[in-house]
């Protein structure tokens, strides 16, 4: 897979792909991350991109022709699965969203920031529009890695234990059951028994009651038909 995020604030973006799960599975060349400043594809001065509403009103508007010039290229290089923007009014994520992503081949992330970008990019570019929760951030970076982050542990051989991604919780629409290692008392908690009975036909039946519990305590919504 190959990912390619448009951004104004690259520095934001380096971190979270410098260590762990996503460091890992760039090294492995199961993923490949490329970040592009969307200054650099601004002929203006000052590496201006954004500029004030038609219209009037608070807060700058991204503009069409830097995104357009960065997205064309990447476009005239390869295919795209999907063009998406991180905005606060896109469909919100969640893990279905995630496992179709963590199918394709190429896709693009462009962030938004200020305002949001010009109506028009939407309507040229976007395939997909993607909120990570209903609140706003400062920017859309910290989105894109939160989105990369829950497609990319999904890619086969990204995880160590190629059965963990499966188990997740919200996988299976339920929360994870309670988790234990050593030691087996810790100041008077003691792992429940059946965890150290060795009888695994009875802990995955322990396991799924849990989840079930915990899922109808914590998140009742999960549960609901739609
Ligand atoms: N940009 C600002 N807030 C955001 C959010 N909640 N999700 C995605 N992109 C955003």
């Amino acid at each position: 897979m190959r990912i390619d995020i448009i951004t104004v604030v690259p520095d934001l973006l380096k971190s979270p792909f410098e260590a762990s799960i996503l460091k890992r599975s760039i090294e492995k060349k199961l993923v490949e991350i490329h970040i592009h400043n969307l200054r650099d594809y601004t002929t203006l001065s000052y590496k201006q991109i954004d500029d004030y509403q038609y219209g009037g009103g608070a807060g700058m508007v991204m503009m069409v022709e830097p995104i357009d010039k960065c997205i064309s290229k990447l476009k005239g290089e390869r295919d795209y699965d999907e063009v998406i923007y991180l905005t606060p009014d896109g469909e919100v994520l969640n893990q279905a969203m995630a496992n179709t992503l963590s199918l394709k081949g190429n896709l693009i992330m462009l962030c938004g920031h200020y305002k949001g970008v010009d109506q028009r990019v939407r309507e040229l570019f976007i395939t997909r529009e993607i909120s990570i929760g209903d609140y706003v951030l400062s920017g859309g970076e910290l989105a894109a890695a939160v989105l990369c982050d829950s497609i990319i542990r999904l890619i086969p051989g990204v995880l160590g234990n190629e059965t963990s991604a499966l188990t997740d919780a919200f996988q299976d629409d339920l929360l994870s059951p309670p988790i234990y290692t050593r030691p087996s008392t810790y100041k008077g908690l003691e792992v429940p028994k059946i965890l150290l009975s060795g009888h695994q036909r009875k802990v995955d039946e322990w396991r799924d009651e849990k989840a079930l519990e915990r899922t109808k305590e914590l998140r009742p919504d999960l549960l609901k038909e739609d």
